[in-house]
């Protein structure tokens, strides 16, 4: 059909989907408004659930109101293209009025100067990189819109490559680290927010200038809780057709938990991961230093 494995072609270097490669002129004009906010994050960080608690603040906890539309009409995926006549991140942009709440998961350097040239606010996502690693494998799976995944030990090494779509993972999460303060970018990672969901809340809350009382913070922890989530038929992406991601394949709301690699990497898999990201983190001094 006409949404099946895009092949992947490399932009200054980054793998993309054929048809954002096709289609960058455009998305790298993109004029954002000052009062957007875009939520980066490396595919299966996290971005659904931030993008759930951005939304929630913003309307006050209110939950029906968070239901008017199903995540990709809520957030336009800034860079997402499709053959015509599906529409493309931008088309839907193009027909809402600011603020604009923006996903997208180009790394920092394919970002459009309009978000700094405008000072957008700018909210980051980092998950550890073996559990990161394997939710994207099962979305490969399912979603058909992805090159096939291969088989697992092939996926761990274009993982460790940095030759999936959107590129390589470490300089994802350390472009974005290393521009956070110069940039004023939030950057939380999954792991604290699954310790303390809360604090993640409060953390959003400031950034975005809001203050909503300790009664929405509690209920807007509870509705952005993995089960909630999944269960939310506008959150949790039971509305994309089939033919392009297939949830008997594998469910978008998969686990949403910390430390499913070691179900799935073996302890000699394990080990060449580790050395080899010791290497490939050697050069930021941040959280993620090591892959435990
Ligand atoms: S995407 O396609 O890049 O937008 O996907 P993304 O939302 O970044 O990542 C999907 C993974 O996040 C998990 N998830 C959650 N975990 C905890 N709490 C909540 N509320 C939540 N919502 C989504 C989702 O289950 C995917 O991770 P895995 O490990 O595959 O379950």
């Amino acid at each position: 059909g006409a949404i099946s494995r895009f092949p992947l072609i490399e932009l200054k270097g980054v793998p993309l989907r054929n048809y954002i490669v096709q289609n960058w002129s455009s998305i790298s004009a993109f004029e954002p408004d000052p009062t957007d906010l875009l939520i980066a994050t490396y595919p299966k960080a996290g971005t659904t659930w931030a993008q759930e608690i951005v939304d929630l603040l913003l309307h006050n906890g209110d939950s029906e109101a968070c239901k008017r539309g199903p995540t990709v009409d809520r957030f336009p995926f800034l860079e997402i293209q499709y053959p015509p006549p599906i529409p493309s991140g931008l088309d839907l942009l193009k027909k809402m009025k600011p603020p604009r709440f923006i996903k997208t998961h180009l790394p920092i350097q394919l970002v459009p100067e309009g978000f700094w040239k405008h000072k957008c606010k700018v909210i980051y996502v980092a998950r550890n990189a073996k559990d990161n690693l394997v939710s994207y494998y099962h979305f490969h799976r399912m979603n058909k819109a992805q090159p096939d995944p291969g088989t697992w030990d092939e996926y761990i090494q274009n993982f460790m490559r940095g030759k999936l779509a959107w590129g390589s993972w470490y300089d994802h999460v350390k472009g974005y680290w290393k521009e956070r303060e110069k940039k004023n970018i939030l950057y939380l990672f999954y792991e604290d927010m699954k310790e303390n969901p809360r604090q993640a809340v409060e953390q959003i809350m400031r950034y975005l200038d809001l203050s909503v009382s300790e009664e929405v913070i509690e209920k807007i922890v509870q509705l952005t809780s993995f089960n909630s989530m999944k269960d939310n038929p506008m959150a949790n992406y039971t509305f994309i057709p089939k033919i392009m991601f297939d949830h008997s394949v594998s469910a978008f709301m998969r686990k949403g938990e910390v430390g499913d690699w070691t179900n799935h990497f073996t302890p000699a898999q394990s080990q060449v991961f580790d050395e080899d990201y010791v290497r490939q983190m050697a050069d930021v001094d941040m959280p993620f230093r090591t892959s435990l």
